[in-house]
């Protein structure tokens, strides 16, 4: 969490004079991005194109992983998590952008078969996931994974998930994206389910930078599930975990 605006020009400046190495690659990032978003009509085409260009490289650094260690780290992190939090092999859940499988194997290998349901708007990291699944030698257990344009599941039945799960995806994501998320995952998850995410919480004003990295206040997204029949709770033992993102979980209201 932070109050810190990175927008800020005076951020910025007191950032680059700290940390000059960091400079040429944030100019190319910037260049790369300001190209992206010129050539794309919407968030979603623009991102995507982030992404093709990041996976193209490496998909674990993709995904925000700096090292095939840390890739491990945070997938186990977040399928202990979930786990501890009573996950059993029967559940049927819906990963929203699923990456590279970084956490999604554990539960492809953890779940029953064909319990795991992965999305993605990125075409060239499902074809990184499809490696992972190779690698992990979790072929049998008929994993389904899906490229999508938008959040509104339309393609799936009332009723289907009894866990849905986006880690470090509204972070990448403005609030019409989330709020179309919102407005339609009531429909898939089942009675008693539940939808956790993760997100950039800042206690200061709300922000993005480069339309990459987009910053909320907890009570936006809670103010924003609740006008959505939704009810929203944040998850205070997952910030005992020290990642830098904060969690909520989401079900049905009332
Ligand atoms: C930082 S990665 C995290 C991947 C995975 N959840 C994990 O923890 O390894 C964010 C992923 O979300 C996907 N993504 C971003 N916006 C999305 C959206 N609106 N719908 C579906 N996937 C999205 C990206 O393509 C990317 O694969």
């Amino acid at each position: 969490m932070s109050e810190t605006d990175r927008s800020r020009l005076s951020h910025k400046i007191r950032y680059a004079t700290r940390n000059p190495r960091r400079i040429p690659p944030y100019a190319r990032r910037l260049a790369r991005d300001a190209w992206l978003r010129l050539k794309t009509r919407d968030h979603v085409s623009y991102y995507r194109a982030v992404m093709k260009s990041d996976a193209t490289k490496s998909p674990e650094r993709a995904v925000g992983s700096k090292s095939h260690d840390r890739w491990l780290a945070l997938g186990k992190m977040q399928f202990d998590y979930l786990v501890g939090h009573g996950l059993e092999p029967r559940d049927r859940m819906l990963e929203i952008g699923c990456g590279n499988l970084r956490a999604g194997w554990r539960f492809i290998d953890y779940l029953d078969t064909g319990g795991y349901y992965g999305l993605d708007i990125s075409p060239d990291i499902l074809i990184a996931a499809q490696e992972t699944i190779k690698e992990h030698g979790l072929q049998a257990k008929m994993p389904h994974l899906t490229p999508v344009r938008d959040l509104r599941f339309a393609f799936l039945p009332d009723g289907a998930f009894t866990v849905a799960h986006a880690h470090s995806v509204f972070s990448h994501s403005p609030i019409g994206v989330i709020e179309e998320c919102f407005s339609h995952i009531g429909r898939v998850l089942a009675p008693g389910g539940f939808f956790d995410f993760t997100f950039d919480r800042t206690e200061g004003a709300e922000h993005h930078v480069l339309r990459e990295d987009f910053y909320y206040r907890t009570e936006t997204l809670i103010g924003l599930a609740d006008k959505h029949g939704l009810a929203a709770q944040f998850m205070a033992d997952w910030e005992e975990l020290r990642h830098k993102q904060s969690k909520i979980r989401v079900t049905h209201g009332g």
